[in-house]
């Protein structure tokens, strides 16, 4: 048995992201999860995703999960709020059963981020940053109005914050500037919490905490988005039992290592190696 055991256990966690952004959630994870072997994919590439169309936001979506699919993974995070409104609904209700079937899964990062948000706000009115892609879908106003009906969504469009964090300038005072612009219409209406409805911003947390204050609460998906995981594989034992248990960690990008590393190393805050990737 034990043996059995031993050669079912090979399977990888799969996180993906544009870029950057999703290694704010896979620190997390591997801090709430660290047993488990992960695989993290950045299309830096491509990225950002966030002024794309939804059509084409949906095919690069679609070439990650593929590539994970066949790196070992069953399981993939889509670490990426711009996929998740844009793609994920589409994935796991076309794609999936089209072309995988039901032992195949992909989970987003918005739903954790609304349950959180509706137990958070106490005035029920919310402030969201998230990329144009986001906002355009309307995937946070209408997902916090379903779960909480009447509750006020203001969201903000900042179609230069994910570039900033791409180009390695999330420590700069440009990026002061830019979150004081984005953040001050949003503070004028009076919100008490703010999501972060991208990845990337994960990375600016600090910036973000000194502009709105101690009284706004933020909601920042890396932690959350790590308990939902546990919590999700507590439930289907079927895909727990598969995972390896051997803490290993591989990173790809489909732009060139080098930068992806560097930069990489101090998102994620522990040494980052990467292969590169080729979608599509
Ligand atoms: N990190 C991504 C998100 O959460 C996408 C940023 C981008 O590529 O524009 O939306």
């Amino acid at each position: 048995m034990p043996t059995e055991m031993k050669t079912r256990r090979t399977q990888s966690i799969g996180v993906f992201d544009s870029g950057f952004g999703g290694l704010s959630v896979l620190k997390e994870i591997v801090k709430a999860l660290p047993e488990y072997d992960y695989v993290y994919l950045g299309d830096n590439a491509r990225a950002p995703y966030g002024s794309r169309s939804k059509e084409v936001v949906y095919e690069f979506t679609k070439q990650a999960v593929d590539f994970l699919f066949t790196h070992g993974c069953d399981l993939v995070v889509l670490a990426c709020n711009t996929a998740s409104a844009e793609a994920l609904r589409k994935i796991q209700r076309e794609y999936l059963p089209k072309k995988y079937g039901p032992h195949k899964r992909v989970l987003g990062v918005i739903v954790p981020a609304i349950e959180e948000t509706v137990v958070r706000t106490t005035n029920g009115r919310v402030g969201v940053i998230a990329t144009q892609g986001t906002v355009r879908s309307g995937a946070f106003s209408r997902e916090l109005n379903k779960a909480s009906p009447g509750i006020q969504v203001f969201e903000q469009a900042c179609p230069l914050l994910a570039p900033l964090v791409e180009a390695g300038e999330h420590r700069s005072k440009t990026a002061d500037l830019m979150l004081a612009r984005y953040l001050t219409p949003l503070l004028r209406k009076r919100i008490d919490t703010l999501v972060l409805g991208c990845t990337h911003y994960g990375h600016l947390e600090g910036k973000i905490r000194k502009i709105v204050g101690q009284n706004v609460a933020i909601i920042s998906e890396g932690k959350i988005v790590a308990k939902k995981l546990q919590q999700y594989l507590v439930r289907h034992s079927e895909l727990e039992g598969a995972l390896a248990r051997r803490s290993k960690l591989k990173f790809y990008s489909t732009d060139i290592g080098e930068r992806f590393d560097d930069l990489g190393t101090i998102f994620f805050g522990a040494p980052v190696v990467s292969k590169k990737a080729k979608l599509g």
